[in-house]
Protein backbone atom coordinates (compact mmCIF):
# COMPACT_ATOMS: atom_id res chain seq x y z
CA UNK A 1 0.00 0.00 0.00
CA UNK A 2 1.38 3.54 -1.03
CA UNK A 3 0.84 6.65 1.14
CA UNK A 4 2.29 9.95 -0.48
CA UNK A 5 2.74 12.63 2.64
CA UNK A 6 2.43 16.27 0.79
CA UNK A 7 4.11 19.40 3.32
CA UNK A 8 4.90 22.91 3.44
CA UNK A 9 7.79 21.79 5.43
CA UNK A 10 10.04 19.42 7.33
CA UNK A 11 12.24 18.04 9.34
CA UNK A 12 15.51 17.51 8.59
CA UNK A 13 15.30 19.77 4.96
CA UNK A 14 13.34 22.83 6.39
CA UNK A 15 11.52 24.06 9.86
CA UNK A 16 9.51 26.78 10.94
CA UNK A 17 7.24 24.96 13.85
CA UNK A 18 6.00 21.55 14.80
CA UNK A 19 4.32 20.36 11.38
CA UNK A 20 8.12 19.87 10.35
CA UNK A 21 8.94 18.01 13.44
CA UNK A 22 5.89 15.17 12.47
CA UNK A 23 6.43 15.21 8.87
CA UNK A 24 9.84 14.54 9.65
CA UNK A 25 9.49 11.67 12.37
CA UNK A 26 6.19 10.48 11.42
CA UNK A 27 7.19 8.61 8.03
CA UNK A 28 9.86 7.04 8.97
CA UNK A 29 7.59 5.28 12.03
CA UNK A 30 4.91 3.97 9.24
CA UNK A 31 5.32 -0.04 8.96
CA UNK A 32 7.50 -0.54 6.26
CA UNK A 33 6.41 -4.05 5.29
CA UNK A 34 3.01 -2.71 4.33
CA UNK A 35 3.36 0.91 3.86
CA UNK A 36 5.57 2.40 1.14
CA UNK A 37 5.48 6.05 2.43
CA UNK A 38 7.19 9.26 0.44
CA UNK A 39 6.87 12.54 0.98
CA UNK A 40 6.87 15.69 -1.18
CA UNK A 41 8.25 18.89 0.04
CA UNK A 42 8.75 22.37 -1.75
CA UNK A 43 12.41 22.73 -2.43
CA UNK A 44 13.20 26.00 -0.82
CA UNK A 45 16.36 27.69 -1.84
CA UNK A 46 16.84 28.75 1.90
CA UNK A 47 17.25 25.29 2.98
CA UNK A 48 20.74 24.72 4.11
CA UNK A 49 23.30 24.05 1.95
CA UNK A 50 24.28 20.86 3.30
CA UNK A 51 20.71 19.51 2.60
CA UNK A 52 20.57 21.02 -0.75
CA UNK A 53 23.95 18.31 -1.09
CA UNK A 54 21.64 15.92 -0.67
CA UNK A 55 19.34 16.17 -3.52
CA UNK A 56 19.36 14.80 -7.16
CA UNK A 57 17.96 16.45 -9.92
CA UNK A 58 15.56 14.08 -11.74
CA UNK A 59 13.27 15.63 -13.96
CA UNK A 60 11.81 18.82 -14.99
CA UNK A 61 8.45 19.46 -17.47
CA UNK A 62 5.82 22.19 -17.42
CA UNK A 63 3.05 22.59 -15.69
CA UNK A 64 -0.06 24.69 -17.10
CA UNK A 65 -0.79 27.24 -13.85
CA UNK A 66 -2.66 30.46 -14.14
CA UNK A 67 -1.98 32.10 -16.95
CA UNK A 68 1.35 30.47 -17.39
CA UNK A 69 3.06 27.54 -18.10
CA UNK A 70 5.55 26.87 -15.34
CA UNK A 71 8.67 24.67 -14.81
CA UNK A 72 8.42 22.36 -12.31
CA UNK A 73 11.69 20.69 -11.26
CA UNK A 74 11.48 17.28 -9.62
CA UNK A 75 14.89 16.18 -7.23
CA UNK A 76 14.87 12.87 -4.95
CA UNK A 77 16.38 12.46 -1.82
CA UNK A 78 16.46 9.78 0.47
CA UNK A 79 16.81 10.13 4.35
CA UNK A 80 16.65 7.36 7.38
CA UNK A 81 14.88 4.63 4.66
CA UNK A 82 12.47 7.41 3.61
CA UNK A 83 11.96 8.65 0.34
CA UNK A 84 11.63 12.27 -0.55
CA UNK A 85 10.67 14.33 -3.63
CA UNK A 86 10.80 18.20 -3.93
CA UNK A 87 9.57 20.37 -6.63
CA UNK A 88 11.52 23.12 -7.63
CA UNK A 89 9.96 26.37 -9.18
CA UNK A 90 12.88 29.54 -8.52
CA UNK A 91 9.60 32.19 -9.20
CA UNK A 92 8.05 30.56 -5.96
CA UNK A 93 10.47 28.97 -3.41
CA UNK A 94 12.91 31.78 -3.51
CA UNK A 95 14.21 33.99 -0.55
CA UNK A 96 15.57 34.00 2.77
CA UNK A 97 12.21 31.93 4.45
CA UNK A 98 10.09 29.45 3.44
CA UNK A 99 6.88 31.62 4.12
CA UNK A 100 6.34 35.34 3.20
CA UNK A 101 4.35 38.00 4.53
CA UNK A 102 2.29 38.38 1.06
CA UNK A 103 -1.06 36.31 1.83
CA UNK A 104 -1.83 36.43 -1.80
CA UNK A 105 1.35 35.33 -2.98
CA UNK A 106 1.58 32.75 -0.73
CA UNK A 107 -1.66 31.27 -1.91
CA UNK A 108 -0.53 31.11 -5.34
CA UNK A 109 2.34 29.41 -4.66
CA UNK A 110 1.00 26.44 -2.28
CA UNK A 111 -2.15 26.51 -5.10
CA UNK A 112 1.41 25.68 -7.49
CA UNK A 113 2.54 23.25 -5.25
CA UNK A 114 -0.86 21.22 -4.32
CA UNK A 115 -1.16 20.84 -8.15
CA UNK A 116 2.43 20.21 -8.92
CA UNK A 117 2.63 17.46 -5.95
CA UNK A 118 -0.26 16.18 -8.30
CA UNK A 119 1.36 15.84 -11.59
CA UNK A 120 4.49 14.57 -10.79
CA UNK A 121 3.31 11.01 -9.42
CA UNK A 122 2.92 9.69 -13.38
CA UNK A 123 6.57 11.06 -13.54
CA UNK A 124 8.12 9.63 -10.76
CA UNK A 125 5.48 6.79 -11.22
CA UNK A 126 4.23 6.55 -8.24
CA UNK A 127 0.48 5.98 -7.79
CA UNK A 128 -0.19 6.63 -3.73
CA UNK A 129 -3.46 4.98 -2.33
CA UNK A 130 -3.56 7.68 0.03
CA UNK A 131 -2.58 11.31 -0.08
CA UNK A 132 -2.58 12.54 3.12
CA UNK A 133 -1.94 16.51 3.16
CA UNK A 134 -1.14 18.83 5.88
CA UNK A 135 -2.74 21.97 7.09
CA UNK A 136 -3.94 24.98 4.66
CA UNK A 137 -1.10 25.21 2.08
CA UNK A 138 -1.94 21.38 0.88
CA UNK A 139 -5.90 22.17 1.23
CA UNK A 140 -6.42 22.31 -2.85
CA UNK A 141 -4.89 18.87 -3.27
CA UNK A 142 -8.09 16.92 -2.13
CA UNK A 143 -10.18 19.37 -4.07
CA UNK A 144 -8.33 19.27 -7.34
CA UNK A 145 -7.73 15.38 -7.12
CA UNK A 146 -11.87 15.51 -6.98
CA UNK A 147 -11.58 18.33 -10.11
CA UNK A 148 -8.99 17.84 -12.54
CA UNK A 149 -7.62 14.85 -12.21
CA UNK A 150 -10.69 13.01 -12.17
CA UNK A 151 -10.92 12.06 -15.28
CA UNK A 152 -7.76 10.23 -15.91
CA UNK A 153 -7.66 6.57 -14.66
CA UNK A 154 -4.19 7.36 -12.96
CA UNK A 155 -5.77 9.57 -10.14
CA UNK A 156 -8.79 8.22 -9.76
CA UNK A 157 -9.75 6.04 -6.59
CA UNK A 158 -6.67 7.95 -5.07
CA UNK A 159 -7.76 8.79 -1.07
CA UNK A 160 -7.61 12.01 0.32
CA UNK A 161 -6.48 12.98 4.19
CA UNK A 162 -6.67 16.61 5.49
CA UNK A 163 -4.73 16.76 9.16
CA UNK A 164 -5.26 20.14 10.78
CA UNK A 165 -1.72 21.04 12.68
CA UNK A 166 -3.54 24.33 13.18
CA UNK A 167 -6.87 25.89 12.64
CA UNK A 168 -6.10 29.24 13.32
CA UNK A 169 -4.14 29.13 9.47
CA UNK A 170 -6.86 28.79 6.80
CA UNK A 171 -5.44 30.57 3.45
CA UNK A 172 -8.15 32.63 2.65
CA UNK A 173 -8.36 35.51 -0.19
CA UNK A 174 -10.81 36.75 -2.58
CA UNK A 175 -13.06 34.09 -4.70
CA UNK A 176 -12.24 36.64 -7.73
CA UNK A 177 -8.33 36.00 -7.82
CA UNK A 178 -8.15 32.48 -5.77
CA UNK A 179 -10.36 31.38 -8.84
CA UNK A 180 -8.03 33.32 -11.36
CA UNK A 181 -5.23 31.00 -9.47
CA UNK A 182 -6.73 27.85 -9.29
CA UNK A 183 -8.75 27.69 -12.26
CA UNK A 184 -11.62 25.81 -10.42
CA UNK A 185 -15.01 26.61 -11.79
CA UNK A 186 -17.43 28.68 -10.15
CA UNK A 187 -19.27 25.58 -8.84
CA UNK A 188 -16.34 25.20 -6.30
CA UNK A 189 -17.25 28.86 -4.58
CA UNK A 190 -20.29 28.31 -2.86
CA UNK A 191 -20.53 27.87 0.99
CA UNK A 192 -20.40 24.43 0.85
CA UNK A 193 -17.37 24.06 -0.80
CA UNK A 194 -14.49 26.55 -0.54
CA UNK A 195 -16.47 29.30 -0.37
CA UNK A 196 -16.34 31.22 3.88
CA UNK A 197 -17.82 34.30 4.98
CA UNK A 198 -17.05 35.75 1.67
CA UNK A 199 -13.91 34.70 0.79
CA UNK A 200 -12.30 31.70 -0.65
CA UNK A 201 -10.43 29.31 2.03
CA UNK A 202 -8.15 26.64 1.11
CA UNK A 203 -8.10 24.65 4.04
CA UNK A 204 -11.91 24.34 4.24
CA UNK A 205 -11.55 23.16 0.46
CA UNK A 206 -9.65 20.31 1.79
CA UNK A 207 -11.85 19.46 5.15
CA UNK A 208 -15.02 19.00 2.28
CA UNK A 209 -13.45 17.47 -0.36
CA UNK A 210 -11.43 14.79 1.96
CA UNK A 211 -12.14 11.40 2.78
CA UNK A 212 -11.13 11.64 6.21
CA UNK A 213 -9.58 14.67 9.00
CA UNK A 214 -7.69 14.15 10.87
CA UNK A 215 -6.07 16.72 13.92
CA UNK A 216 -3.37 16.07 16.32
CA UNK A 217 -5.05 15.28 19.86
CA UNK A 218 -8.37 13.73 20.55
CA UNK A 219 -9.24 17.21 23.01
CA UNK A 220 -8.23 19.90 19.87
CA UNK A 221 -10.51 17.19 17.97
CA UNK A 222 -13.50 17.88 19.92
CA UNK A 223 -12.23 21.81 21.25
CA UNK A 224 -12.49 23.03 17.06
CA UNK A 225 -16.38 21.87 16.96
CA UNK A 226 -16.62 24.78 19.36
CA UNK A 227 -16.95 28.48 18.58
CA UNK A 228 -14.40 29.57 20.51
CA UNK A 229 -11.32 26.75 18.99
CA UNK A 230 -13.29 26.92 15.78
CA UNK A 231 -11.95 29.76 14.05
CA UNK A 232 -15.05 30.16 12.34
CA UNK A 233 -15.15 26.68 10.78
CA UNK A 234 -16.62 24.73 13.86
CA UNK A 235 -20.29 24.41 11.78
CA UNK A 236 -18.01 22.06 9.17
CA UNK A 237 -16.00 20.11 11.28
CA UNK A 238 -19.54 19.72 13.40
CA UNK A 239 -21.02 18.62 10.22
CA UNK A 240 -18.08 16.16 9.39
CA UNK A 241 -17.36 14.67 12.58
CA UNK A 242 -18.02 11.65 11.47
CA UNK A 243 -15.17 11.58 9.86
CA UNK A 244 -12.61 13.35 12.06
CA UNK A 245 -10.64 12.11 14.44
CA UNK A 246 -7.89 13.16 16.78
CA UNK A 247 -4.56 10.98 16.91
CA UNK A 248 -2.15 12.57 18.90
CA UNK A 249 1.35 13.26 18.02
CA UNK A 250 4.79 11.74 19.21
CA UNK A 251 8.64 12.98 19.00
CA UNK A 252 11.01 10.96 17.52
CA UNK A 253 12.96 9.61 20.38
CA UNK A 254 16.16 9.37 18.82
CA UNK A 255 16.70 12.85 18.01
CA UNK A 256 15.07 13.75 21.72
CA UNK A 257 17.24 11.51 24.12
CA UNK A 258 18.91 13.31 26.82
CA UNK A 259 21.20 9.77 27.11
CA UNK A 260 22.75 10.66 23.53
CA UNK A 261 21.94 14.07 22.74
CA UNK A 262 25.06 15.48 21.58
CA UNK A 263 23.31 18.78 21.90
CA UNK A 264 23.77 19.05 26.14
CA UNK A 265 26.62 18.91 27.99
CA UNK A 266 26.03 16.15 30.52
CA UNK A 267 24.22 13.36 29.08
CA UNK A 268 21.71 11.61 31.61
CA UNK A 269 19.02 8.95 32.07
CA UNK A 270 16.10 8.41 34.35
CA UNK A 271 18.54 7.14 36.83
CA UNK A 272 21.56 9.74 37.28
CA UNK A 273 19.28 12.96 36.82
CA UNK A 274 19.41 14.23 39.88
CA UNK A 275 22.89 15.08 39.43
CA UNK A 276 23.20 15.10 35.92
CA UNK A 277 20.38 17.76 35.25
CA UNK A 278 21.99 20.24 38.05
CA UNK A 279 25.02 20.17 36.15
CA UNK A 280 23.24 20.96 32.92
CA UNK A 281 21.77 23.43 34.95
CA UNK A 282 24.59 24.82 36.26
CA UNK A 283 26.35 24.84 32.17
CA UNK A 284 23.68 26.90 31.27
CA UNK A 285 23.43 29.43 33.77
CA UNK A 286 27.36 30.05 33.12
CA UNK A 287 25.99 30.44 29.24
CA UNK A 288 23.56 32.69 29.90
CA UNK A 289 24.99 34.64 32.43
CA UNK A 290 22.64 33.61 34.67
CA UNK A 291 23.07 33.70 38.98
CA UNK A 292 24.97 30.37 39.48
CA UNK A 293 23.14 28.72 41.53
CA UNK A 294 22.30 24.79 41.49
CA UNK A 295 19.18 24.67 44.05
CA UNK A 296 17.54 27.73 42.39
CA UNK A 297 14.06 26.87 40.18
CA UNK A 298 14.83 27.08 36.89
CA UNK A 299 11.53 27.55 34.15
CA UNK A 300 12.32 27.10 30.38
CA UNK A 301 10.27 28.83 27.47
CA UNK A 302 11.14 27.36 24.30
CA UNK A 303 8.63 28.63 21.61
CA UNK A 304 7.04 30.94 18.92
CA UNK A 305 6.30 33.93 20.39
CA UNK A 306 3.04 34.17 19.35
CA UNK A 307 -0.05 34.82 20.97
CA UNK A 308 -1.41 31.23 20.83
CA UNK A 309 1.45 30.59 23.33
CA UNK A 310 -0.17 32.32 26.15
CA UNK A 311 2.43 35.03 26.29
CA UNK A 312 -0.35 37.51 27.03
CA UNK A 313 -0.59 35.60 30.19
CA UNK A 314 3.13 35.51 30.99
CA UNK A 315 3.58 39.41 30.63
CA UNK A 316 0.59 40.12 32.63
CA UNK A 317 2.18 38.83 35.46
CA UNK A 318 6.07 38.56 34.96
CA UNK A 319 7.16 41.43 37.51
CA UNK A 320 4.87 39.17 40.02
CA UNK A 321 6.88 35.92 38.92
CA UNK A 322 10.17 37.25 39.08
CA UNK A 323 9.57 38.63 42.60
CA UNK A 324 9.96 35.11 44.03
CA UNK A 325 13.15 32.53 43.66
CA UNK A 326 13.19 31.57 40.11
CA UNK A 327 15.38 31.64 36.54
CA UNK A 328 13.20 32.14 33.53
CA UNK A 329 15.05 31.56 30.29
CA UNK A 330 13.34 32.18 27.20
CA UNK A 331 14.14 31.03 23.71
CA UNK A 332 12.44 31.99 20.24
CA UNK A 333 11.52 34.43 17.91
CA UNK A 334 7.68 35.90 16.70
CA UNK A 335 5.99 39.01 17.47
CA UNK A 336 7.68 41.64 18.29
CA UNK A 337 5.75 42.78 20.91
CA UNK A 338 6.50 39.51 23.15
CA UNK A 339 10.32 39.65 21.76
CA UNK A 340 10.46 42.87 23.65
CA UNK A 341 8.55 42.02 26.47
CA UNK A 342 11.25 39.39 27.38
CA UNK A 343 14.04 41.60 26.09
CA UNK A 344 12.51 43.95 28.82
CA UNK A 345 12.04 41.35 31.58
CA UNK A 346 15.96 40.47 30.56
CA UNK A 347 17.39 44.09 30.92
CA UNK A 348 14.98 44.46 34.44
CA UNK A 349 16.37 41.53 36.10
CA UNK A 350 19.26 40.67 34.59
CA UNK A 351 20.58 37.63 36.49
CA UNK A 352 17.22 36.21 36.82
CA UNK A 353 15.68 36.23 33.03
CA UNK A 354 17.57 35.14 29.76
CA UNK A 355 15.89 36.54 26.76
CA UNK A 356 17.48 34.69 23.80
CA UNK A 357 15.43 35.75 20.56
CA UNK A 358 16.42 33.73 17.92
CA UNK A 359 16.13 30.29 17.59
CA UNK A 360 18.85 27.59 18.22
CA UNK A 361 18.51 23.89 17.91
CA UNK A 362 21.33 23.42 20.42
CA UNK A 363 20.01 25.99 22.98
CA UNK A 364 16.60 24.66 23.09
CA UNK A 365 17.70 21.14 24.04
CA UNK A 366 20.29 22.54 26.60
CA UNK A 367 16.93 24.45 27.76
CA UNK A 368 14.59 21.54 28.21
CA UNK A 369 17.97 19.28 29.75
CA UNK A 370 18.63 21.98 32.53
CA UNK A 371 15.32 23.65 33.11
CA UNK A 372 13.36 21.81 36.37
CA UNK A 373 9.75 22.92 34.75
CA UNK A 374 8.66 23.66 31.31
CA UNK A 375 5.97 26.86 30.81
CA UNK A 376 3.42 26.61 28.43
CA UNK A 377 -0.07 28.12 29.07
CA UNK A 378 -1.58 28.57 25.64
CA UNK A 379 -4.29 29.58 24.59
CA UNK A 380 -4.95 26.94 22.37
CA UNK A 381 -2.71 24.13 21.23
CA UNK A 382 -3.32 21.33 18.76
CA UNK A 383 -0.80 18.92 20.01
CA UNK A 384 2.03 21.03 21.10
CA UNK A 385 5.82 18.93 20.81
CA UNK A 386 8.00 21.14 23.63
CA UNK A 387 5.82 19.58 26.47
CA UNK A 388 6.84 16.28 25.48
CA UNK A 389 10.35 16.81 24.92
CA UNK A 390 10.38 18.34 28.22
CA UNK A 391 9.03 15.68 29.76
CA UNK A 392 11.92 12.95 28.00
CA UNK A 393 14.32 15.38 29.26
CA UNK A 394 12.65 15.29 33.00
CA UNK A 395 11.31 18.80 32.62
CA UNK A 396 8.21 19.34 34.60
CA UNK A 397 5.59 21.13 32.19
CA UNK A 398 3.41 23.55 33.04
CA UNK A 399 0.54 24.21 31.20
CA UNK A 400 -2.95 25.35 30.38
CA UNK A 401 -5.51 22.44 30.38
CA UNK A 402 -6.37 22.77 26.17
CA UNK A 403 -5.90 20.61 23.29
CA UNK A 404 -2.68 18.32 23.67
CA UNK A 405 -1.65 19.47 26.29
CA UNK A 406 -4.75 18.19 28.66
CA UNK A 407 -3.72 15.23 26.69
CA UNK A 408 -0.44 14.33 27.60
CA UNK A 409 0.29 15.98 30.72
CA UNK A 410 -1.25 14.43 33.57
CA UNK A 411 -1.92 16.89 36.82
CA UNK A 412 0.21 16.39 39.60
CA UNK A 413 -2.17 15.02 42.70
CA UNK A 414 -0.17 15.08 45.73
CA UNK A 415 -2.73 12.62 47.60
CA UNK A 416 -2.45 10.38 44.82
CA UNK A 417 1.39 10.80 44.16
CA UNK A 418 0.54 10.75 40.69
CA UNK A 419 1.12 12.84 37.37
CA UNK A 420 3.89 14.16 35.49
CA UNK A 421 2.93 18.29 35.25
CA UNK A 422 0.85 20.91 36.55
CA UNK A 423 -1.65 22.20 34.79
CA UNK A 424 -4.43 25.55 35.39
CA UNK A 425 -7.98 25.41 33.65
CA UNK A 426 -8.76 28.90 32.64
CA UNK A 427 -7.02 31.68 30.32
CA UNK A 428 -5.90 33.83 33.25
CA UNK A 429 -2.74 35.07 34.80
CA UNK A 430 -3.25 34.42 38.36
CA UNK A 431 -4.85 31.01 38.14
CA UNK A 432 -0.98 30.49 35.83
CA UNK A 433 0.78 32.26 38.47
CA UNK A 434 -1.03 30.15 41.33
CA UNK A 435 -0.09 27.30 39.43
CA UNK A 436 3.45 27.96 38.98
CA UNK A 437 3.96 29.11 42.66
CA UNK A 438 2.63 25.68 43.79
CA UNK A 439 5.16 24.36 41.38
CA UNK A 440 7.93 26.17 42.99
CA UNK A 441 6.43 25.12 46.89
CA UNK A 442 6.88 21.32 46.05
CA UNK A 443 10.49 21.61 44.43
CA UNK A 444 11.89 23.68 47.06
CA UNK A 445 9.83 21.86 50.41
CA UNK A 446 8.90 18.12 48.73
CA UNK A 447 12.09 17.76 46.46
CA UNK A 448 11.56 14.00 46.91
CA UNK A 449 7.78 14.55 45.55
CA UNK A 450 9.17 16.68 42.69
CA UNK A 451 11.81 13.96 41.89
CA UNK A 452 8.97 11.15 41.37
CA UNK A 453 7.26 13.53 39.36
CA UNK A 454 10.35 13.80 37.13
CA UNK A 455 10.75 9.95 37.27
CA UNK A 456 6.98 9.84 36.00
CA UNK A 457 7.19 12.53 33.78
CA UNK A 458 10.55 10.13 32.15
CA UNK A 459 8.83 7.32 32.31
CA UNK A 460 6.13 8.41 29.54
CA UNK A 461 5.82 6.94 26.31
CA UNK A 462 5.23 9.72 23.80
CA UNK A 463 7.40 7.66 21.18
CA UNK A 464 5.63 7.39 17.65
CA UNK A 465 4.52 3.73 18.20
CA UNK A 466 0.55 4.10 19.76
CA UNK A 467 0.20 7.03 17.17
CA UNK A 468 1.73 5.67 13.83
CA UNK A 469 -0.67 2.46 14.32
CA UNK A 470 -3.56 4.61 14.65
CA UNK A 471 -2.81 6.47 11.02
CA UNK A 472 -2.22 2.76 9.31
CA UNK A 473 -5.38 2.09 10.30
CA UNK A 474 -7.12 4.83 8.68
CA UNK A 475 -5.16 4.34 6.08
CA UNK A 476 -6.38 0.91 6.31
CA UNK A 477 -9.90 1.88 6.16
CA UNK A 478 -9.32 4.18 4.01
CA UNK A 479 -8.14 2.08 1.09
CA UNK A 480 -10.51 -0.88 2.22
C1 LIG B 1 1.28 23.31 15.07
C2 LIG B 1 0.51 23.40 16.39
C3 LIG B 1 1.12 22.52 17.47
C4 LIG B 1 1.34 21.11 16.92
C5 LIG B 1 2.16 21.16 15.63
C6 LIG B 1 2.39 19.80 15.01
O1 LIG B 1 2.51 23.93 15.21
O2 LIG B 1 0.46 24.74 16.86
O3 LIG B 1 0.28 22.44 18.60
O4 LIG B 1 2.03 20.33 17.87
O5 LIG B 1 1.48 21.95 14.68
O6 LIG B 1 1.21 19.08 14.80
Amino acid sequence: KKILFVASEGVPFIKTGGLADVVGSLPKCIDKEYFDVRVILPKYTCMKQEMKDKLSYVTHFYMDFHWKNEYVGVLYAEVDGVKYYFIDNEMFFNGFKPYSDNALFEIEKFAFFSKAALSILPVIDFRPDVIHCHDWQTGLIPVYLKERFQGSDFYRGIKSVMTIHNLKFQGKWGIREVQDITGLPDYYFTADKLEAYKDANLLKGGIVFADAITTVSATYAEEIKTAFYGEGLDGLLRARSKDLRGIVNGIDTDVFNPETDKNIEFNYNAMNFRKEKIRNKRALQAELGLEQDDKKFMIGIVSRLTDQKGFDLISYVMDELCQSNVQIVVLGTGEERYENMFRHFDWKYNNKVSANIYYSDALSHKIYAASDAFLMPSLFEPCGLSQLMSLRYGTVPIVRETGGLKDTVEPYNEYESTGTGFSFTNYNAHEMLGTIYYAEKIYYEKKREWNKIVDRAMAADFSWNVSAKKYQEMYDWLIG
